[in-house]
Order: C-alpha cells, then sequence, then structure tokens
C-alpha cells in the first residue's frame, strides 16, 4: 500500500517489509499527518510482541501512554492485562497491542474521523506485518475503524461476538469492551470476563 508520491515520508514507513524496522521509523518520525501531533508528547506504536497471533486495537494513547510511548501502559492497560492474565494470557507475550490511532487526542477525546482516516495506513501495515490469526478489538471506536458498514450499534450487543470482514481473510475479530468503560461501569466487568474466557476457549481450540 502507497500513499501519494509527495508524502514520502509515509511511504518509506509503510515500505518497511519487517515489524521492528516499520514500528522504530513511524515512532522516530515526527509524523504530522494530522493535528494530534500538534499536542503529542510521542508516537505511540505498539506494546508487546509483534510475533503474537493475537493482535489488539484500542482506541489512542492516553495521558501515560504520550509520556512513555507504549501503548495500554496507564490504568486500563493495568485493567486489560489483570483480565487477561485470569484466563492464562500474558499481554506482553501473547499479544500485540496497537492503537486506532497513534497519537494522543486532546484531554483523550474520542479521535474524530480525519485522524482516523490520516493513521489508518499505518495501522493497516501495522496489520499485515504482524499477521496476527486474531484481532480483538476494543470498543466502539476500534470497531467502527475496521468495519465500516457499522454505523450506529451499542456495545451491549456488540462485545463478545466474533466476527469476520472481507478485507482481512483469515483473521477472527473479537469485540470486547474497551477496559475504561470498565472503569466507569463495574457492572459490565462480569460480561468482560465470560467473553475473555470465549476467547481463551478459541485460541486453545485454534491451538
Ligand atoms: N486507551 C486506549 O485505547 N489505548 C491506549 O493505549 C490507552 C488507553
Amino acid at each position: 500500500m502507497q500513499l501519494d508520491l509527495f508524502d514520502g515520508q509515509a511511504n518509506r514507513i509503510l515500505s518497511r517489509a519487517d515489524y521492528a524496522g516499520f514500528a522504530g521509523e513511524l515512532a522516530g518520525s515526527g509524523c504530522r499527518r494530522c493535528p494530534l501531533s500538534d499536542s503529542r508528547t510521542r508516537i505511540v506504536v505498539d506494546r508487546g510482541n509483534p510475533e503474537a497471533k493475537v493482535m489488539v486495537i484500542g482506541e489512542g494513547p492516553g495521558e501515560n501512554e504520550d509520556i512513555q510511548g507504549k501503548a495500554f501502559v496507564g490504568r486500563a492497560g493495568k485493567l486489560f492485562d489483570t483480565i487477561m492474565a485470569s484466563v492464562g494470557l500474558d499481554s506482553n507475550r501473547d499479544m500485540l497491542i496497537a492503537n486506532v490511532v497513534k497519537c494522543r487526542p486532546p484531554g483523550n477525546r474520542a479521535p474524530l474521523d480525519e485522524e482516523v482516516e490520516a493513521c489508518s495506513p499505518f495501522l493497516r501495515r501495522q496489520i499485515e506485518l504482524v499477521r496476527p490469526r486474531v484481532i480483538i478489538l476494543l470498543g466502539a471506536t476500534a470497531l467502527k475503524r475496521m468495519d465500516p458498514s457499522k454505523k450506529s450499534f451499542s456495545m451491549e450487543e456488540e462485545a463478545g461476538r466474533f466476527i469476520s470482514l472481507p478485507a482481512y481473510p483469515g483473521i477472527d475479530f473479537l469485540v470486547l469492551y474497551h477496559p475504561a468503560a470498565l472503569l466507569y461501569n463495574s457492572r459490565l466487568k462480569p460480561a468482560m470476563w465470560s467473553h475473555v474466557k470465549e476467547l481463551r476457549k478459541f485460541l486453545d481450540a485454534a491451538g
């Protein structure tokens, strides 16, 4: 995938054939493809293991991620780690965690459509290079980005569903609540725990 010929920097990043090269180049690029670059501290590419068969897509970096340059290292990330550990999954070893946008939206607001659009070639390339078997979509922003046919929906209906998307053959997607939603509404926790048990069963069956 190539952007227009004038965006040489993005093309250089996207043409890297290895994940480490791609991630290093993007993190150090000083990318200015959207206005989030005005307020970010660091470009947050990921956390975890690019060799893992599970990839996780969240929304965008928060304050801690913006400072540390790593995805999901704040409160929501710690809760996510705990939930995954409850079914024997280590989020640094068993998954590669990324976000829809790589720069922090001011005040942790949801990213705007044009910000998501500007960053989408990077997420797509990230998926191509990781070649995961399963992608976990955390929350509505990730679901909307990966399945643009979803215009209006409720996470109560979507969470826990396995879906496939024609644009990504061979990958199963699991929609989960975003862990930040659980921090605000602990009544969602029992459903989340039952959904991650299903994930565990799915991974065990997939071998
Ligand atoms: N929320 C996200 O969606 N991503 C992060 O990296 C941190 C918090």
